[in-house]
């Protein structure tokens, strides 16, 4: 669908912008991962067209303001080493929930936690968000510093079986979340 806004984000060492159908082959590189999607919802990934199938949805079935996947580009390459969405839970009470995944040779370099802080500003500032949650399997508590790191606060420690993945089950989870009125922005850079 179209986007009326310009979606694109720049950070110190990052460029997001929407998906193309061109970024199937290195979206694969991370969704046919275990090492990845282990903790996400989706089945890990067989093919590359499985990949091009999200991406085309995304293309033709997001409806900006309620739901906004971006690729994730090092502006080193160019490259595309991971997404980063936040999609609209309840319109009425203006909350959103974000969530990611980054190529596992990308790890550990800073890259979420310096983006997470100008997806939540957008979130807040261009769809119209007034509560964005972010959740986290107990297994997986590298996510749940990115959150903290992105100046979220932690609101439930435990929540028992939140969510299921497609590969490992039911998951315990923790809670973070961000507020359109006490949240420090981080306005994208403009290139
Ligand atoms: C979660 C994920 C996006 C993190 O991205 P990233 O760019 O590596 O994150 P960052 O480098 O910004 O920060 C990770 C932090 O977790 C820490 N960390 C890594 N592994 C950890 C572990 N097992 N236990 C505790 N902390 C850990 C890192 O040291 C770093 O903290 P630091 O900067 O204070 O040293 C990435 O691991 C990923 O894609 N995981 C698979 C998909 C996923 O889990 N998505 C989130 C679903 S909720």
């Amino acid at each position: 669908m179209k986007k009326p806004i310009n979606m694109n984000i720049v950070t110190p060492r990052i460029i997001l912008r929407p998906f193309i159908l061109e970024d199937a082959p290195f979206m694969f590189k991370w969704t046919n991962d275990v090492r990845v999607t282990q903790y996400l919802r989706f089945n890990t990934h067989k093919s590359v067209a499985e990949s091009m199938r999200i991406i085309s949805s995304w293309i033709e079935k997001d409806t900006f303001p309620q739901i906004c996947n971006w690729a994730i580009l090092k502006r080193e390459d160019l490259e595309v080493i991971g997404s980063i969405g936040i999609g609209t839970t309840s319109v009425i009470d203006e909350r959103g929930e974000v969530g990611y995944a980054l190529r596992f040779d990308e790890w550990n370099k800073g890259y979420m936690s310096e983006i997470l802080p100008y997806v939540l500003t957008f979130g807040f500032d261009n769809m119209n968000l007034h509560r964005i949650e972010a959740t986290h399997s107990l297994l997986n508590p590298a996510s749940g510093k990115v959150m903290k790191k992105a100046h979220m606060s932690k609101e439930c420690p435990l929540m028992r079986h939140y969510y299921k993945s497609s590969q490992t089950g039911f998951h315990d989870s923790a809670m973070y979340v961000a507020f359109s009125d006490t949240y420090n922005r981080y306005p994208s850079e403009i290139l």
